[in-house]
C-alpha cells in the first residue's frame, strides 16, 4: 500500500477532525502518502479530493466537525456509483481508503471492497455509540458531556418553576446517549428503545417521586424510544393523567453532534486512527478498528455494520435506585 485515501462518512461527530489528523500524520510518519475525500463516498464518486500531508492538519486536533465534511451519500447505494468511486481511485493511483463512520458507512466500504478488490478499514465515528466491536465510538463521549451540561441547565428552570421536562436525546435506534446522560444528569426516568418502560410504569413512577416530595423531574427521552408516542404527545398524555405536573419538552437536536471534542475523544480517535493505517500497511482489509477494555482490537467490517452492540441494562437498575 503506498497511496492511502481517507474520508469522514454520515452523520458528523466531535473527534472526526483528530481522526483525519492522526491518519495523516501516521501515512506521513510512514512515508506513504495520503489523500482526502471530501463528503465521504461522496466524494470518491466525484473525485472531489486533496492530498495531505502533516501540516494539512496542523490545528484542527480540538476543531468539531470534519475539514473534509460529510454526507450520507444516495449514488454510493447503486452499483454505477461504488464503480465510478473504485476508477477515481485507480486513477489517482489511491490503494487503500480508510472510512472514518458509522455501520452505514461499514456497509458500503464492504460492498465496495468486495466488488473492487480495494482494501478498506474502518474507524468508528458516531455520537451513538451504538457500534458492534467497540466499546466507545469517536464524538460519543463529547455528545454526553454537551448533554449533561443542557440537562443540568434545564434542571436550574426546572426546579425554579417546579416544572417536569422530557428531554428529546439523540442516538437513533440505540440509547446509549439517553442511558448514560441520564445517570449523569440525575434523571427521574430514563426511556430507551431497548427496555419497554410502558406508559402505566411511568405514570407510576412520576406519581410515586411527587408523593415522594419532588417537585421537579427530569424524564430523559431517547430518540429512537419504542413507547409509542412521540416526545411532544408522551409529554400531553403524562399532563392529562397527572394534572398537577407542569410539563415541558426539550428537544436537544443537532448541538449534540458540535463542539470540540473531550480529551477522550481525542485520545480514541488518535489511537483508532494510528491502528487503522498500520492495519493498511500490513496487508490487512476489510476489518474496523475498536477499543475494547482499553485495548485496540479489530473485527470484520461485516460484524460491525451486522453486530449489535449491547446496552448495559444494569444501568437502568442503578438510575431506579437513584431516582428512590
Ligand atoms: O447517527 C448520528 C445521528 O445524529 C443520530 O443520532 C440521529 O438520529 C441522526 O444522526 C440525525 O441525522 P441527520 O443529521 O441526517 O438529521
Amino acid at each position: 500500500v503506498r497511496r492511502i485515501g481517507v474520508m469522514t462518512s454520515g452523520g458528523d461527530s466531535p473527534g472526526m477532525n483528530a481522526a483525519i489528523r492522526a491518519v495523516v500524520r501516521t501515512c506521513a510518519y510512514y512515508h506513504t502518502d495520503c489523500v482526502g475525500y471530501y463528503r465521504g463516498f461522496q466524494g470518491m464518486i466525484s473525485g472531489d479530493s486533496v492530498n495531505m500531508n502533516a501540516r494539512s492538519v496542523r490545528n484542527i486536533v480540538n476543531q468539531g466537525g470534519t475539514i473534509l465534511q460529510s454526507a450520507r451519500s444516495k449514488e454510493f447505494l447503486t452499483k454505477e456509483g461504488r464503480a465510478k468511486a473504485a476508477q477515481n481511485l485507480r486513477d489517482a493511483k489511491v490503494d487503500a481508503m480508510i472510512l472514518i463512520g458509522g455501520d452505514g458507512t461499514f456497509r458500503g466500504g464492504q460492498v465496495f471492497s468486495e466488488e473492487h478488490d480495494i482494501p478498506v478499514i474502518g474507524v468508528p465515528g458516531t455520537i451513538d455509540n451504538d457500534i458492534y466491536g467497540t466499546h466507545y465510538t469517536i464524538g460519543y463521549d463529547t455528545a454526553l458531556n454537551t448533554v449533561v451540561e443542557a440537562i443540568d441547565k434545564i434542571r436550574d428552570t426546572a426546579s425554579s418553576h417546579n416544572r417536569l421536562f422530557f428531554v428529546e436525546v439523540m442516538g437513533r435506534d440505540a440509547g446509549f446517549i439517553a442511558l448514560n446522560s441520564g445517570i449523569g444528569a440525575g434523571a427521574e426516568e430514563i426511556l430507551i428503545p431497548e427496555e419497554d418502560l410502558g406508559l402505566e410504569r411511568l405514570l407510576d413512577s412520576l406519581e410515586r417521586s411527587r408523593r415522594a416530595g419532588k417537585t421537579s423531574s427530569i424524564v430523559v427521552v431517547s430518540e429512537g424510544d419504542k413507547i409509542g408516542k412521540n416526545v411532544f404527545e408522551l409529554a400531553e398524555y403524562v399532563k392529562q393523567n397527572l394534572p398537577y405536573y407542569d410539563a415541558r419538552v426539550t428537544v436537544l437536536g443537532h448541538i449534540q453532534r458540535g463542539g470540540k471534542p473531550t480529551c477522550f475523544d481525542r485520545v480514541l480517535a488518535s489511537r483508532l486512527s494510528v491502528k487503522a493505517v498500520e492495519l493498511l500497511l500490513d496487508g490487512e482489509k476489510d476489518l474496523m478498528v475498536g477499543m475494547m477494555n482499553n485495548e485496540m482490537q479489530s473485527c470484520s467490517l461485516d460484524q460491525a455494520s451486522k453486530g449489535k452492540h449491547k446496552i448495559n441494562k444494569d444501568l437502568l437498575r442503578i438510575s431506579e435506585i437513584l431516582s428512590t
